[in-house]
């Protein structure tokens, strides 16, 4: 896969050269490019921003330094796969776990880290006849530009990319591989600081760890992500499943998960 980031902060992205994207970098399994926005203004004082139209707080990036970089970037055009323009906001569309499966798929993708206030709107429309623009949000949070959002979004993408980790094991145990939140994990010594590690990991059943994983996992993303359970596929559960459910306050309706109210009435 080859990565190409626009930014006005190249220093930002220094990260990317360590630790498992470093790596898959040095090994040849994703070519990561960094550009400087400022190498493509004209201007003495290498300008990317001015005033908003219709006023307001703040400053607007400026259109023609982002055409001429993504033009710089966008690849052999005719014929060819557009690359996937990604623009981090808090008003795009929300970056998850099977976005991060959806973007390892894709050949080429190009990032643009927008600051201030933004990027002129028309960049974006002019964009996509040579990309496939997605303006992206990691959460319902404001940063103060795209950078730090690309880390996260590079990080997540490039360890699903074949090769870049170890053990592939590790990608489907782990929080949203599934839908749900990861089960607790736990390493020597067996008993810290008069803490217990449960005892059906020391059991040696490989089935009753198995399903005291799965419950715990139930457990955890009923109390901490209640709104994963929504879309959870109940249809098929082994009956000590139901239980567990049923323990957390969840009983099965037309194979979906359904809250027990409080006060013992009808399944929501
Ligand atoms: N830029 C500013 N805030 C952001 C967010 N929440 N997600 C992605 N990019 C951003």
């Amino acid at each position: 896969m080859r990565i190409d980031v626009v930014s006005i902060f190249p220093e930002y992205l220094a990260p990317l050269e360590l630790s498992l994207i470093g790596k898959a970098r040095q090994d040849g399994l994703l070519e990561l490019n960094v550009l400087d926005l400022r190498d493509f203004t004209t201007d003495r004082h290498r300008t990317v921003d001015d005033t908003p139209y219709g006023g307001g707080a703040g400053m607007v990036m400026k259109p023609e330094p982002w055409a001429q970089a993504l033009t710089s970037v966008a690849g052999p055009g005719a014929g060819a796969e557009k690359p996937v323009l990604i623009v981090p906001s808090p008003a795009g569309e929300r970056f998850t776990q099977a976005t991060a499966h959806e973007l390892a798929g894709e050949d080429r993708l190009v990032f643009a880290c927008g600051r201030y206030e933004g990027i002129d709107e028309r960049v974006l429309e002019w964009a996509a006849e040579h990309f496939t623009v997605r303006p992206m949000s990691l959460g319902d949070y404001v940063l103060n530009g795209g950078e730090v959002a690309v880390l996260a979004m590079v990080e997540a993408i490039g360890r699903l990319l074949p090769g870049v980790v170890g053990n592939p094991e590790s990608l489907v145990e782990e929080s949203h591989s599934d839908g749900l939140l990861e089960y607790p994990v736990y390493t020597k010594p067996s008993s810290w600081r008069d803490r217990n590690v449960p005892a059906v990991l020391l059991s040696g059943n490989h089935g009753k760890i198995a399903q005291w994983r799965r419950h715990e996992q139930y457990r955890r993303t009923a109390e901490r992500r209640p709104d994963l359970l929504e879309g959870f596929d109940a249809g098929a559960l082994p009956r000590a499943d139901r239980t567990a459910f049923a323990d957390l306050g969840y009983d099965v309706v037309d194979g979906r998960l359904a809250r027990r109210p409080a006060d013992g009435g009808e399944p929501a």
